[in-house]
């Protein structure tokens, strides 16, 4: 399986953070952004990766990942999203890339410690999304659950002001190659993006997504709040010191 990370649009939700450079290239802890979701996909044994991202500092990413090869990979491309678009038209421009093949996707604002690697083994066409509880489901892709059988998604809401569950839709899904037929389908959202919502929606209309739950620990870092999250688990994850100790010095009797 061949793997996309996504990786355009403008982190306006970080200005004055992004003023000067690419969201996905800020860092988390000690690593730029952008290398967590690249090392899930390596770890579930995909080194064939394309990076979409668009915006000012686009060349940056060069300087950064080079040709992937510290990371594990073994061939490394690029595509350029010319407007913020949404999700599903950043994705669109990986179809030469997929080449008729299945497809990992993982926004790149996303880390995780989770394994995906037995989901890519045994994923056999169709989608799969993997679900996190959170305690702020408004802010994601919530999916709202069969009342008779609740093992079945009926449904996902893109950032409901009443959640029907308390699950998010992470940014980690497989595809196979109906996916780029599925995104020509799709129209502009309110916010004026296509969004990945809708092409999972058509999926499920199709009998033909499927879910996992993620295990270990997921956020995106899209936001002051998640970005300051995300380095406070992977400091405590990669110095095996708890997050008191980086706070201790605060506190005057420390
Ligand atoms: O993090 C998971 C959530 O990501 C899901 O639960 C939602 O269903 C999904 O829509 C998305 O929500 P966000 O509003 O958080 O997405 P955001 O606009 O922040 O974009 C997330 C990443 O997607 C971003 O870091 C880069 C990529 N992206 C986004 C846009 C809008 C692109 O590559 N191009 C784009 O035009």
């Amino acid at each position: 399986m061949k793997g996309v990370v996504l990786a355009g649009g403008l982190g306006s939700r970080l200005y004055p953070l992004t003023y000067a450079t690419n969201k996905h290239l800020l860092p988390v802890y000690d690593q730029p952004m952008i290398f967590y979701p690249i090392r899930t996909l390596v770890q579930a044994g995909i080194t064939e990766v394309i990076v979409v991202t668009g915006g000012p500092h686009a060349g940056d990413f060069i300087r950064v990942l080079k040709n992937g090869k510290e990371l594990g990979l073994t061939h490394l491309e690029y595509a350029y999203q010319e407007h913020e678009g949404g999700i599903a038209e950043a994705l669109s421009l990986c179809e030469d890339f997929g080449d008729g093949g299945d497809i990992a996707v993982i926004l790149g604002d996303n880390t995780t410690d989770a394994d995906i690697s037995e989901a890519v083994q045994s994923f056999d066409g169709g989608a799969m999304v993997f679900l996190r509880e959170v305690p702020d489901p408004e802010r994601f892709g919530v999916p709202v659950f069969d009342p008779n059988d609740p093992s079945k998604i009926i449904a996902i809401e893109e950032k409901p002001a009443e959640p029907s569950s308390m699950y998010a839709v992470t940014g980690l899904y497989l595809y196979d190659n109906k996916v780029f037929e599925y995104i020509r389908r799709t129209k502009p959202s309110g916010r004026g993006e296509l969004e990945i919502t809708d092409v999972n929606n058509m999926y499920i209309k199709a009998g033909a997504l499927r879910w996992s739950r993620l295990d270990g620990f997921w956020s995106d870092a899209g936001t002051f709040e998640s970005l300051f999250r995300s380095s406070a688990y992977w400091a405590q994850r990669v110095t095996g010191r708890a997050c008191e100790d980086f706070t201790r010095f605060f506190r005057p009797d420390a």
